[in-house]
């Protein structure tokens, strides 16, 4: 049944309710007509015989000269003594006894009616009535033609029969027609889904402007396709800007060890090509590292393991790590903060130290690492005292691959801040850059308080992408 078309099942089980809605109502039908003529034969046989039994009574026995009452009622009259013997009768009836001796036995205690009886061939019912006239007991018989009765129900009954399965075909078409253009919306967006491929994502299923479940559906699935396609969009462009930024690193490498193999090289020349190797090396290990993190938080999950982590000391150990540069640099690294967090200590030092190498990269004098308890939040934040960033690209500066500055060399592959982001996010909090009250740059990881007492160790954070 499941592979017949729905709306085929749709006018099969309309179809079979109509039947039995049509069956009910014509049985109902023919049943009240039936019941309305009999009661309108029960109540003229009453009156006839009331009438005759009146006659009786009054010692007319002037039946054979009465006229017969007007239709078939009154043809049928006849008065029997108690033992079945013709008294009187109407004219032109055949001179036999209407009724049998039992139902005769059965009269003379009181009213009888006869559905159907077949005295003189034809179908009639009849009504007894036993009646005290001069002295002894009679019973008056009357009856009527049940000929029009029958032909009344017979004539309802072929037009039931005729007109209803006409009625249940009609209406089963109109049943299959509306579901057919029920579902006409839905076989279209089948049509145009089954051409939807991943590189014409752009495209929309056609929705009725009716305000229906059908085009509730199809507003629903254009609204995954856009998902959809935003999501392949991303994929896309992250694919086509990773491999954008491995390229630079591979071709620096590629030069060095073509320079490096000529054989003019001294050993010198040597040794610092092979160090330009290994840095190249070293950035292409860290922009593949970065990349994988990126791609597991595009996956949903970036696990974090929360353990007890005494700020200062995180603190203390993030500054040291960029301690030679800030010196090389002739710049200084401030530390402030106390007390204690749970936290991915792993993850917070690799979000603290993006902050502290872009401010060392990017900013100018001392380099601020603070945490502080802000409300119901740990905020930790690293400031400088550079230019800081341009208005119009901190609303992007989280974004991947973005770079204030694109062109300006020495830059990275603009991810640190993406992943500053996706850290904070996994641990239930934000990212933000502002400018600090000096111009310099300041960006804030602010994580809420609330899970800091708990300890939830290995416990995976979903992440959405940012
Ligand atoms: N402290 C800062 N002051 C001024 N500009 C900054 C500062 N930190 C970051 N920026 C700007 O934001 C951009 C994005 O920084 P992000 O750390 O995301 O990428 P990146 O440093 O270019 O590359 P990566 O960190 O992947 O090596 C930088 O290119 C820089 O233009
Ligand atoms: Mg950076």
């Amino acid at each position: 049944m499941s592979r017949v078309p729905i709306r085929l099942r749709l006018t099969a089980t309309f179809a079979l309710a109509m039947a039995v809605v049509f069956a009910l109502a014509g049985f109902l039908l023919y049943q009240h007509l039936a019941t309305s003529l009999d009661r309108t034969l029960a109540q003229s046989l009453r009156a006839r015989a009331a009438d005759i039994s009146a006659l009786v009574k009054q010692a007319d026995t002037g039946l054979h000269e009465s006229q017969p009452a007007a239709g078939d009622v009154g043809a049928f009259a006849q008065v029997l003594d108690t033992r079945g013997r013709i008294f009187d009768q109407a004219r032109g009836l055949v001179r036999r006894p209407l009724l049998t001796q039992s139902q005769l036995l059965q009269a003379r205690r009181g009213p009888l009616l006869i559905g159907r009886a077949h005295p003189t061939g034809k179908s009639v019912r009849l009504l007894a009535v036993p009646v005290i006239a001069q002295g002894r007991q009679l019973v008056v018989v009357v009856g009527a033609s049940l000929e029009s009765r029958d032909d009344a129900l017979a004539t309802l009954r072929n037009e039931l029969l005729v007109g209803a399965p006409a009625a249940l075909l009609l209406t089963s078409l109109i049943g299959y027609l509306i579901a057919a253009s029920a579902l006409r919306p839905v076989e279209r967006m089948r049509t145009r889904a089954a051409a939807i491929s991943a590189s014409r994502l752009s495209e929309r299923l056609p929705v009725a402007p009716s305000r229906d479940e059908v085009s509730r559906l199809g507003e629903t699935l254009n609204e995954m396709l856009g998902r959809l396609e935003t999501g392949l969009e991303r994929e896309r462009s992250f694919v086509a800007d990773a491999s954008h930024e491995l390229r630079t690193p591979l071709a620096h490498l590629q030069a060095e060890v073509e320079l490096a193999l000529e054989s003019s090289r001294d050993k010198d020349e040597l040794e610092a090509a092979l160090r330009s190797v290994a840095d190249e090396t070293d950035r292409l290990s860290q922009l593949a590292a970065d990349l994988l993190l990126l791609a597991r938080v595009d996956n949903g999950i970036l696990p974090i393991r929360r353990d007890h982590v005494e700020l200062h000391d995180l603190l203390d150990g993030v500054a040291a790590r960029f301690e030679r540069r800030a010196h090389e640099a002739g710049r200084t690294i401030d530390v402030v903060g106390s007390g204690g967090a749970f936290l991915d200590r792993l993850r917070i030092e690799q979000a603290l130290g993006n902050l502290v190498e872009n401010a060392l990269r990017y900013g100018a004098g001392t380099v601020g690492l603070t945490a502080s308890q802000q409300g119901d939040e740990l905020e930790l934040q690293v400031t400088d005292e550079g230019s800081g960033f341009p208005p119009e690209f901190a609303r992007h500066a989280f974004e991947r691959f973005s770079r204030a500055e694109p062109s300006r060399s020495g830059g990275g592959a603009g991810l640190g801040l993406a992943i500053v982001a996706a850290v904070a996010t996994a641990h239930g909090g934000s990212a933000t850059v502002t400018s600090a009250p000096g111009g310099g740059g300041r960006v804030s990881i602010r994580v809420p308080s609330s899970t800091l007492g708990t300890r939830t160790s290995d416990a995976r954070v979903l992440v959405s992408p940012p």
